[in-house]
């Protein structure tokens, strides 16, 4: 077995009004937890893993736990790079077995995301793997520029399309107001924009960060405006320390680290398949 391919996979999403998760990997339970979910509800998965995430786990062991995990699945799976930073990481995480990457030069002006993304793309498919891109704003007042503050994070379609046009980045993660981490009240996320986005795209798969916390029926909004993969990392963070934090409080008592990984485990797996089911992926695989 392989590492499957990034765009085969949202491709059929993208086809099919459905969504792939990309769960992010912290630690080896989140690696079983996930790959458990994937395999009992027959869906495509995608480990996603953050540069501190590398750091924290390492990248030899991040690869190697993905990489038991997959020869172990019965279903498509994809390491991928979340929020690569630079070319020095994506060249190290391809050299170390990762199948598709995300650069994120959203924080540059537009030509310079361009020319960042063109430089990981082209040494990416030169070895067949497949890249994300993402575009955003940051609100304020630059030059003769003005973004005011609803338009603060959201992508501007016509610069997505040049985006993913110039740079040849296989799927798009335009910002449209979701945020990582916990929402402080309820996420309102710009559809119209989405919208305009998938018109000027409309063969580009797109995807939606920030995933945990947005209301299900935001979320079959987006998958049936053109979003083909949902990132998700928080709410499994929170099921799993959620319990950690319930066995503790029960036992004041307990040392063994298995008595509590084990039900965060079971709680982070139970998180991740209610997402498939929601996402449209189940039974996919
Ligand atoms: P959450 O942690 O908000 O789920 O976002 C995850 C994400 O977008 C990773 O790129």
């Amino acid at each position: 077995m392989a590492f499957a391919s990034f765009k085969e996979v949202l491709l059929d999403g993208y086809k099919n009004g459905y969504a792939v998760g990309q769960f992010n990997m912290n630690n080896l339970e989140f690696t079983q937890a996930i790959i458990e979910a994937a395999n009992e509800e027959k869906s495509p998965v995608i480990f996603g893993v953050s540069e501190g995430a590398i750091k924290y786990m390492g990248l030899e062991y991040t690869v190697a736990m993905a990489r038991v995990a997959m020869e172990s699945a019965k279903v498509p799976v994809i390491l991928h790079l979340d929020h690569g930073p630079n070319r020095d990481l994506v060249m190290k995480c391809i050299k170390a077995g990762f199948s598709s990457i995300m650069i994120d030069a959203s924080h540059y002006p537009l030509e310079e995301n361009i020319r960042l993304s063109r430089e990981i793309v082209d040494l990416c498919h030169a070895v067949g793997i497949e890249v994300e891109g993402e575009l955003g704003r940051i609100g304020g007042t630059e030059d003769d520029l003005t973004v005011d503050e609803r338009d603060a994070t959201l992508a501007i379609p016509a610069e997505a399309k040049r985006l993913v046009e110039e740079s040849g980045i296989d799927a798009l993660a335009p910002a449209i107001g979701s945020a990582h981490g916990p929402y402080k009240g309820k996420p309102e996320l710009a559809f119209g924009r989405l919208q305009e986005i998938r018109d000027l795209l409309p063969t580009t798969p797109l995807v939606l960060h920030g995933g945990s916390g947005i209301p299900d029926e935001d979320i079959r909004k987006a998958i049936s405006l053109g979003v083909a993969k949902i990132n998700v990392n928080t709410e499994n963070q929170i099921a799993m320390t959620k319990v950690i934090r319930e066995v503790l409080g029960n036992d004041a008592n307990a040392y063994d680290p298995r008595k509590y990984l084990k039900p965060a485990r079971e709680a982070i797996k139970e998180t991740v398949k209610q997402k498939m089911r929601l996402f449209g992926s189940s039974g996919r695989a």
